[in-house]
């Protein structure tokens, strides 16, 4: 139905309006339903901007997906292009953008990482992903750790270990958790070596319990993201591959947000030189400026395939308009040197955040790889008590969301999960943008500072 003038006029002029309609009509993520967002209404590079005109430098790249940046020339020309061209083809017709992408996911993706299914997100891509492992091996059980974001739809919300997974109902049997090899908080007490930070002794344990014939894939986010920037020691990711070679068992790597030059490496599991069986991303792709995810197989599992059935199919998959963004990205990720630019640009600003450490005594921990870095808060550094309980809302916790308003009034968008800020600025950000992000940040940090007991 067309709006009426005085809708359209509302619509495009009244942020006021669009507030209420937000709050009357639209459903919000993992959220309370009735907050007036702000209105925002444009961005470009690292910045993003609102109905007052007041900028944001976006140091979180929304939901750590715009790693291009806000409207990036090229992926927003190439959009256009494909929409003049052919907006969509079913996913079984031959189409050019389709066939390239994922070619060129082949070539950047590591090892022989060959056959990518392409969804319309994470959630997708690793729903898929764990019902290709069960099919493939003809075992049902499934390990993922506890401090994991694998997405909102039935399975992968099954497979999250942050406490949204609660939310989810029953859902389906045969997930088994796995400890995380958080060396800050280690739930083993770290000793050395520690069976759970070195990965294969814990993983090992589980399979005597579990037994390893029931057990078609272990998946992880080899940094975890959403659940805290926590980056394995070296040893683990090749220790867990080994067992998982041994016993038959699928690895899965979920690099919705790691991938794509976030950690300065086109994926995060280029850092140790593994190569999962299955890789998942989305997010950093192609900037989220079209939905779009994909899950990637290895050779042995893509030849398997020529005479097995995939298990899966989406009305979307490998849609023009999403393959025509993403071939674009890959194409501005290689002229524009990114990945050397974010591991540049992350090795700024973790000096900038080593040198806040010292002056605030709320930091506890800074880490993390490229841009993708975060900030542990405590209330004391000796203790390590966290500065907000885990999982902590309304007034347990404070000061968290006060840090957060406090920063927007200040112009710079920043996310935290439980104690943890999270800098995961778009690839493209300049220095003198880190430059103003940490400055903010440091007067943000003053709030934590006032509740330290150290
Ligand atoms: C590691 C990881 N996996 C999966 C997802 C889910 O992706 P989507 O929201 O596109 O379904 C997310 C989203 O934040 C994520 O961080």
């Amino acid at each position: 139905m067309a709006l009426s003038a005085t809708t359209e006029t509302a619509f495009a002029n009244d942020p006021a309006w669009i507030q209420d309609a937000h709050v009357d009509h639209y459903i919000q993520s993992w959220s309370v339903q009735g907050a007036k967002p702000r209105v925002i209404t444009g961005g470009e590079g690292s910045w993003f901007w609102d109905s007052d005109g007041k900028r944001y430098l976006d140091f979180e790249s929304q939901l750590v997906n715009l790693n291009l940046g806000h409207q990036h020339p090229v992926v927003v020309e190439a959009i256009k292009a494909q929409a003049e061209k052919l907006c969509y083809i079913g996913p079984a017709m031959g189409n050019d953008v389709r066939s390239e992408l994922a070619h060129l996911i082949a070539e950047v993706t590591p090892g022989d990482l060959t056959s990518t299914f392409f969804t319309t997100g994470g959630a997708a891509a690793n729903e898929n992903a764990i019902r290709l492992a069960r099919h493939y091996t003809g075992r049902h059980k499934i390990i993922a750790r506890y401090r994991s974001y694998h997405g909102a739809t039935a399975g992968a919300l099954e497979l999250t270990g942050d406490p949204r997974h609660h939310l989810g109902g029953p859902g389906q049997s045969g997930v088994v958790r796995m400890l995380d090899p958080y060396t800050y908080r280690c739930p083993a007490g770290h000793p050395d070596p520690c069976p759970v930070c070195t990965g294969a002794p814990h993983l090992e344990e589980l399979l005597m319990y579990e037994n390893p014939n029931t057990v078609a894939a272990v998946i992880l986010e080899p940094i975890v993201g959403t659940n805290g920037l926590i980056v394995p020691p070296d040893e683990y990711m090749p220790a867990i591959r080994e067992v998982c070679d041994r016993y038959g068992i699928l690895l899965i790597m979920d690099e919705v947000m790691a991938g794509f030059g976030r950690t300065g490496k086109w994926f995060a599991c280029d850092h140790w030189d593994v190569t999962p069986d299955i890789l998942t991303t989305a997010k950093g792709l192609n900037s989220g400026y079209v939905p779009l995810g994909t899950m990637t197989v290895s050779e042995p599992i893509a030849q398997w395939l020529k005479s097995n059935l995939f298990p899966g199919g989406l009305t979307y998959a490998g849609h023009p308009l999403a393959c025509a963004s993403g071939i674009a990205s890959i194409k501005v990720y290689r002229d524009e040197s990114i990945i050397e630019r974010a591991a540049e640009s992350g090795r700024f600003l973790e000096e900038k955040l080593l040198g806040l450490a010292k002056k605030h005594p709320c930091i506890g921990d800074v880490r993390g790889k490229g841009l993708f870095m975060g900030v542990e808060l405590v209330k004391e550094r000796k203790t390590r008590e966290p500065l907000v309980p885990f999982n902590a809302k309304g007034p347990n916790a404070a000061p968290m969301p006060e840090m957060m308003k406090f920063a927007m009034d200040e112009g710079l968008y920043l996310s935290f999960f439980s104690n943890v800020i999270r800098l995961t600025p778009p690839l493209i950000i300049s220095h003198e943008d880190i430059e103003f992000g940490c400055e903010v940040l440091d007067r943000t940090l003053d709030i934590a500072d006032r509740h330290t007991t150290g």
